[in-house]
């Protein structure tokens, strides 16, 4: 089972089936959106990335180059309109129009809905929701152009309340609801829009703010597959949306969870609250 898991994609999937298409993402210097864009590489497309550091953004760039992407890089912050319309033009410019973008950019931290200021429930907002919404509007009309699709990168928080995640979960559940808005408006224009929701993915930033490694038998009991989730198991959904093969999908969320939505927060709930008791209160 590992091993099936883990065929690169191309074992599957035919290595030209994106050439020619190219991809634009949001947060793509690390993580899970970087494993997106090695994914679309190794079927052949180009790959625009931006975010908030250089060096971040240097070090995709290699691992995106030896997947076999031509690659543009454009430091921008998703919460600054102005400077994600500079990077999607940019990337536009440098490797022709974009027609798959991934709105990926996130940012987390745990604590209870008293422990977080309006600014900091601000600004998980504004980069989760208002930045997913900077990158799909400013890819409208070179998505329109291509007929391409939109992919948003959602989170468990939107199916079912986390304990300590309010911020999260508000902007993660803005994220499937503005999908669907742009679902049913741009599908006139041949535009598709799909959420993906992770599970537990090991080795992620976003894991190592829910808990990290000590926290991977709680995920692995709160998950029916009974594993913790590897980046390929989201990067080759991210990919297959991509493809023709995914032509008549818009407007879903698609879960890559191992089926952790199906038995909610609630294991997770009650050993945050004890770790978060433990650690006398203080955030993590
Ligand atoms: N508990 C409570 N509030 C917190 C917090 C915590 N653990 N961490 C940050 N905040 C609050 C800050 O206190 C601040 O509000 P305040 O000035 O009223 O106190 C507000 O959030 C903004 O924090 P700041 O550090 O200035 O923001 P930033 O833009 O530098 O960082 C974050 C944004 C907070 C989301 C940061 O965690 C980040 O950059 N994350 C990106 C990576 C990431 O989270 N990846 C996982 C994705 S799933």
């Amino acid at each position: 089972m590992k091993e099936s898991v883990q065929r690169m994609i191309t074992d599957i999937l035919n290595p030209a089936a994106l050439r020619g298409q190219v991809a634009f993402i949001t947060g793509g210097g690390s993580g899970i959106n970087l494993a997106i864009g090695k994914a679309l590489a190794r079927l052949g497309a180009n790959v625009g990335i931006c975010g908030r550091t250089a060096e971040r953004l240097d070090a995709g760039r290699r691992e995106l180059e030896a997947a076999g992407a031509k690659v543009f890089t454009a430091v921008a912050d998703v919460r600054d309109d102005a400077a994600v319309q500079a990077a999607v033009a940019g990337c536009g410019e440098a490797l022709g129009p974009i027609s798959f973008a991934v709105c990926g950019a996130a940012g987390n931290f745990v604590a209870p809905a008293e422990a977080i200021s309006p600014k900091g429930f601000r600004t998980v907002v504004e980069i989760d929701l208002l930045g997913a919404f900077h990158a799909a509007h400013a890819c409208f009309e070179q998505l329109r152009q291509t007929r391409g699709a939109l992919l948003f990168v959602s989170g468990g928080q939107s199916y079912v309340p986390f304990a300590y995640q309010a911020h999260v979960g508000a902007a993660k559940a803005g994220i499937d609801n503005l999908m669907a808005n742009l679902a049913l408006e741009w599908g006139r224009h041949g535009i598709r829009a799909n959420s993906i929701v992770p599970g537990p993915i090991e080795g992620t930033e976003g894991m190592n703010r829910m808990g990290g490694e000590s926290a991977e038998a709680i995920w692995k009991a709160m998950t029916p597959l009974g594993r913790m989730g590897r980046l390929e198991d989201v990067a080759n959904v991210a990919a297959f949306l991509a493809t023709p093969l995914a032509a008549y999908i818009t407007g879903a969320r698609i879960a890559v969870d191992g089926g952790q939505n199906l038995t909610g927060s609630h294991v997770f709930n009650r050993a945050i609250g004890d770790a978060l008791e433990a650690s006398k209160g203080e955030t993590t």
